[in-house]
C-alpha cells in the first residue's frame, strides 16, 4: 500500500481509533455464536502488483476507488479495465492466497477480493461486517463506496453496514496488501512466512438494534468461588436489566446498564475451577431485554507468588511448545477448528499442559479449542525484533493490535498470558514502548499475567543474568536462549548457569535446533535428528536446575515455512525446529521432551 494511504491510516490510528469501528466500544463479542451470514467461499480475484486498482498513473487515488467501485461495462462501447467479469480467478476464503495457487506462493503485494450476497433486510436490526483477520492491510467497500481501512494481520475488524447494505444483491470489494513495511507491527523482517489474504471467516453480522456489544465473566482476582465481571451494550436503549447466569451452577446476577450500556457485576459461583487436567466449560448466559448471548467460558485464576506461577492457588510447571499459526501437511495459515484441534493435540499427546503461540493473534479458533481440550496459552502481538520504537504511528498500531488481541479473547480460561514483544533489542525507547504497552494490557485485563520473550544476556561466560529492564514491567519473563545451535555446542548446557536480579518466574520461552526429519548421524553431525536430540538432551538438565523456572517453550511444533532458510536439500525455506517434520513426522527429539514431560507430570 502507497505511503499516502498508509499516512492515512497512520493518522487514523493516532486519532485513537481505527477508522474500522463505526460504534462506540469495539467488536461485537463472540462473532462465531451470532446470527450472521457467512461469506466465506470461493470470491473473484484481482491480483494488482502495481495496486493500478486503486491508484491512477501519476500515483493519486482513483476518485471513485477504481476496483472498489465495483463498475461494470456500460456497454459494447465502454472501455472500464477495472472490474470483475465472470471469467475473473477466484480464492478460497478463508484462506491466505500463498498456498492455494503455486503462483502465489512467494506473492508480497496487493489481491484484490469481491464476492456478491443477496440479503433481505428486517427493521430494528444492526449489521456488521466482520473480518477474522487480513493480512496485513485491507481497505474494504461495500456496493462502491469505501467503508474504512485495517492495518494489522492478525486481529479481527468490523465496519457497521447497516445502512449500507441493500435489499438483494450486495458487492463487497476488499484491497488486501501483504507488503512489508520497516514502521509496521510487524516490521519488513521476520523469521516466518509472510501469508496474505482473508486469512480467516468473513461474515455479515446481524443483531438487535441495541444488543450485548461485550462482557467479561471470569473468576474475581484470587477468588475461586466467585465471578466478577462487566456487561456492555451498544444501541439506543443503553439502560436495560440485564442477567448473567451460569445455569449448571445456578448462579446468576442481575444488573441494571448505565447511560453508556454499562454495568459491573460479581456473584458467588460454585463452579468446577478450570485446569488442563480438567478443562471444564460451562454454558454462560448474557440475557439483556433485547438481546442474549451464550458461550462455554472456564473459570480459572492465574497469578504469581515470589517466582512461582500459581494456577487456581496451586503451583504449576508449563510444560509447553511454541506453534506457529500453520495448518498441519496442508500448510497455510491456520483458520478452522480442525486445524487447531490437529496442533494442539499433538501438543496435547506430547505431554504439554501449555503452548506459545508465536508470534501473533491466532485464529480464535486456537484459543477456543485450547479451552476445550486444556492447554494453558501464551498469546502475543506481533512487536518482533527491530520495531520502530519512536514511531508514534508504529505505537498506535501495537496498542490497538494489543487491545483487540485482549477484547476478543479476555473470556478464554486457557490464555493466561499477553506477551508484548518477542525479541526486541535493548534500549530506552524500546523498553518505553513495551512499558506503555504492558500499562495498557493491564488497564484492560487485570486478571492475567503480562510477559515478552526477552534476549539472552551473558554476565559471565557461564551465567546468563536474568536482567533485562523490561523485567521491571512484566509478571513473567521470558527468555529466548539456544544453547546447542546458535550458542555454543550441546555440551555447553552442562556448564550454564541462571541469574535473575527479579523476584518473579521465568519462561525460557524458545529452546531448540534445526533437523530435517529423516536426516541422520552422530550427535556431532549437524542438521540431523540426533543432533537435534542431543541439543534437547544437554538442555533439559540446565533447564532443571534454575530454581525460579516455572515453565518452558521448546521452539517449535512444527516445522514452518521461512524465506530467510534458504539451505537447499536441508532447510528448502522451511526452519526445521519443529518437533514434528511440515508432515506430520515424529522426529527423535519429539521424543526426549516427550518423555521429559511425562516424568514431571507424574510428579518425577
Ligand atoms: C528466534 C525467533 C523465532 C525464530 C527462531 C529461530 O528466537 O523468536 O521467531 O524462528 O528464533 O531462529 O528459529
Amino acid at each position: 500500500m502507497r505511503e499516502s494511504v498508509r499516512t492515512t491510516l497512520a493518522a487514523v490510528l493516532l486519532a485513537g481509533g481505527i477508522a474500522c469501528y463505526a460504534q462506540q466500544g469495539g467488536l461485537v463479542q463472540n462473532a462465531s455464536a451470532r446470527q450472521s451470514l457467512s461469506l466465506n467461499g470461493p470470491w473473484k480475484i484481482i491480483v494488482d502488483p502495481y495496486e493500478a486498482g486503486y491508484y491512477d498513473f501519476h500515483q493519486h487515488p482513483i476518485p471513485d476507488g477504481g476496483l472498489g467501485a465495483n463498475r461494470v461495462p456500460a456497454g459494447k462501447s465502454d472501455k472500464l479495465e477495472l472490474t470483475f467479469l465472470p471469467e475473473s480467478a477466484t480464492l478460497q476464503v478463508p484462506g491466505d492466497w500463498n498456498t492455494q495457487k503455486p503462483e502465489f506462493l512467494w506473492y508480497e503485494g496487493t489481491i484484490w477480493y469481491q464476492r456478491e450476497f443477496q440479503y433481505a433486510k428486517r427493521p430494528g436490526r444492526r449489521l456488521f461486517l466482520w473480518f477474522g483477520a487480513a493480512n496485513y492491510q485491507a481497505i474494504v467497500f461495500l456496493n462502491g463506496k469505501k467503508l474504512g481501512q485495517h492495518e494489522g494481520g492478525f486481529t479481527p475488524f468490523e465496519f457497521e453496514v447497516t445502512g449500507a447494505v441493500r435489499d438483494g444483491v450486495n458487492a463487497v470489494v476488499v484491497k488486501v496488501d501483504d507488503q512489508r513495511h520497516p514502521d509496521a507491527v510487524p516490521p519488513n523482517m521476520t523469521d516466518w512466512w509472510n501469508y496474505g489474504g482473508l486469512t480467516r471467516d468473513v461474515k455479515l453480522i446481524d443483531v438487535p438494534e441495541t444488543f450485548v456489544q461485550d462482557y467479561f465473566v471470569q473468576f474475581e482476582k484470587g477468588s475461586l468461588n466467585r465471578v466478577a465481571g462487566w456487561v456492555r451494550l451498544d444501541g439506543a436503549r443503553k439502560r436495560q436489566r440485564v442477567v448473567i447466569r451460569i445455569p449448571e451452577s445456578s448462579a446468576s446476577a442481575t444488573v441494571e446498564t448505565d447511560d453508556s450500556g454499562y454495568a459491573r457485576f460479581a456473584f458467588d459461583a460454585n463452579v468446577i475451577p478450570w485446569s488442563p487436567e480438567n478443562p471444564k466449560l460451562y454454558d454462560v448466559r448474557v440475557e439483556a431485554e433485547t438481546d442474549s448471548v451464550e458461550e462455554r467460558i472456564g473459570f480459572r485464576t492465574i497469578e504469581t507468588k515470589g517466582q512461582k506461577i500459581l494456577l487456581n492457588g496451586k503451583p504449576v510447571f508449563l510444560r509447553g511448545v511454541s506453534i506457529h499459526a500453520e495448518a498441519p501437511i496442508r500448510a497455510g495459515r491456520v483458520f478452522s477448528e480442525g486445524d487447531a484441534t490437529v496442533l494442539l493435540t499433538w501438543a496435547k499427546e506430547m505431554g504439554c499442559n501449555f503452548v506459545r503461540l508465536a508470534h501473533y493473534p491466532h485464529d480464535e479458533a486456537m484459543t477456543r479449542t485450547a479451552d476445550r481440550l486444556g492447554l494453558l496459552v501464551w498469546s502475543e502481538v506481533p512487536v518482533y525484533w527491530a520495531v520502530q520504537w519512536e514511531n508514534p504511528v508504529a505505537y498506535a498500531n501495537a496498542e490497538q493490535q494489543l487491545a483487540t488481541m485482549i477484547e476478543r479473547d479476555h473470556n478464554r480460561a486457557s490464555v493466561i498470558f499477553w506477551s508484548m514483544a518477542n525479541e526486541t533489542p535493548l534500549g530506552d525507547a524500546r523498553t518505553r514502548f513495551l512499558a506503555s504497552l504492558a500499562a495498557k494490557a493491564r488497564s484492560l485485563d487485570s486478571t492475567r499475567l503480562i510477559t515478552a520473550a526477552t534476549l539472552t544476556h551473558y554476565s559471565d561466560p557461564s551465567t546468563i543474568a536474568i536482567d533485562d529492564p523490561l523485567g521491571q514491567y512484566l509478571d513473567v519473563i521470558g527468555c529466548n536462549e539456544y544453547i546447542g545451535w546458535y550458542d555454543g555446542a550441546p555440551t555447553k548446557a552442562d556448564h550454564v548457569n541462571f541469574t535473575t536480579v527479579y523476584d518473579k518466574p521465568m519462561a525460557i520461552s524458545e529452546f531448540g535446533a534445526e533437523a530435517p526429519y529423516g536426516r541422520h548421524g552422530d550427535d556431532d553431525t549437524v542438521w540431523t535428528e540426533e543432533f537435534q536430540a542431543n541439543v534437547y538432551r544437554h538442555q533439559i538438565p540446565m533447564l532443571q536446575r534454575i530454581p525460579f523456572l516455572q515453565g518452558m517453550t521448546a521452539w517449535i511444533l512444527v516445522d514452518f515455512r521461512c524465506p530467510r532458510r534458504p539451505l537447499a536439500g536441508i532447510q528448502d525455506y522451511y526452519n526445521r525446529k519443529g518437533l514434528f517434520s511440515d508432515r506430520g513426522q515424529k522426529k527423535q527429539a519429539y521424543y526426549v521432551l516427550r518423555d521429559y514431560y511425562r516424568s514431571l507430570a507424574a510428579g518425577k
